[in-house]
């Protein structure tokens, strides 16, 4: 079709024209949709661009510090930092039901959002990076659509504030729009980041979300990543992450019986996030995985390896 740097030259003339001299905002997620849709945004209209990032309590460890630092080093955007965290997590006291962890996440971050986009005043734009499976796929996660899951994100923002969307993305597959935001030179990090799902670590707990389950998490999902990327598989699969199980089992460490809890290794190939396969990792890196995690982590003495395909299982476990 086209090469990547002709896409860029004409999205950037295309949205000056269409945008002229108002305002625009965009989520930024740091995912690297949102990333690249902010970034054209920007070099089309420089200061009119505001880009908000909202800490939704749900967040990788050290996330919300590192995208605001990518895009602070590297960018001179105009980016608000909502740290919601407090709030989203009081709303997901006590809730155990997915869709509903879901539901009132997707709920808090649109309230939190419009109210940001109240304080700028005279936006008439929001962007977004959706990508084209997101257009004709109904199960996507950007569409209105979702059937399967209740899909989280901005895509139901119109309905109560009058912005009219600009998606640059919409005729691109995920491989372009890294070879995107690689002509945009953004730093290799970026690029390859793995899909987060908007609801974060809430649909990765399953039961209730509490501070000290969440920090459980956190953790041997650090160790995921980390491993992965050591290893040099983390660009090769499409998603690499750990889950929290709502159950105990019993160890034994040292001479002493424990009862704690199970982490789950969930590693998938795809393309499109339509379909996956679990990623028949080296057994050495498995093992070198639940290895840390039950060291590491407290409070985690299992760790199990997630072999299923989507269909019939999801990608996420909620
Ligand atoms: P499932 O679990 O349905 O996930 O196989 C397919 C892909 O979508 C991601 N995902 C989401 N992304 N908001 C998002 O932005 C969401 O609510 C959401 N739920 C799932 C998931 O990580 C996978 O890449």
């Amino acid at each position: 079709l086209w090469n990547m740097r002709s896409f860029v030259e004409a999205t950037t003339q295309a949205l000056r024209q269409k945008i002229g001299t108002e305002r625009v905002i965009c989520a930024l997620s740091g995912g690297v949709d949102s990333s690249v849709t902010a970034v054209l945004l920007h070099r089309a209209i420089g200061d009119r661009l505001t880009c908000i990032f909202v800490n939704n309590g749900v967040l990788r460890q050290g996330e919300a510090e590192k995208v605001v630092r990518l895009f602070r080093e590297n960018y001179r955007l105009n980016l608000v930092y909502v740290d919601a965290s407090k709030s989203f997590l009081k709303l997901l006291e006590g809730i155990v039901d997915p869709e509903e962890k879901r539901r009132r996440i997707g709920r808090e971050f649109i309230r939190v959002f419009a109210e940001e986009a109240g304080k700028l005043g005279q936006v008439k734009y929001l962007a977004q990076g959706t990508l084209y499976p997101d257009v004709i796929e109904s199960v996507s996660f950007k569409g209105p659509s979702a059937t399967i899951k209740t899909h989280h994100n901005v895509g139901g923002l119109p309905e109560v504030m009058p912005l009219e969307l600009i998606e640059p993305l919409r005729e691109l597959f995920k491989d372009e729009v890294r070879e995107v935001g690689s002509e945009l030179g953004l730093p290799e990090e970026m690029i390859w980041r793995h899909p987060f799902p908007g609801p974060g670590l809430a649909i990765r707990i399953l039961g209730e979300v509490t501070p000290e389950r969440l920090a459980i998490l956190r953790q041997a999902d650090a160790i995921v990543l980390e491993e992965m990327k050591a290893a040099g598989f983390y660009r090769q699969v499409w998603q690499a992450f750990a889950v929290l199980l709502p159950i105990k089992t019993v160890g034994v460490m040292g001479d002493e019986r424990t009862y704690e809890n199970v982490i789950a290794l969930r590693v998938v190939d795809s393309t499109d996030a339509m379909t996956a396969d679990w990623s028949r990792l080296p057994y050495d890196l498995l093992a070198r995985l639940a290895n840390r995690i039950i060291n590491e982590v407290k409070h985690v003495n299992r760790v199990v390896y997630d072999i299923s395909s989507k269909p019939p299982s999801t990608i996420e476990w909620e």
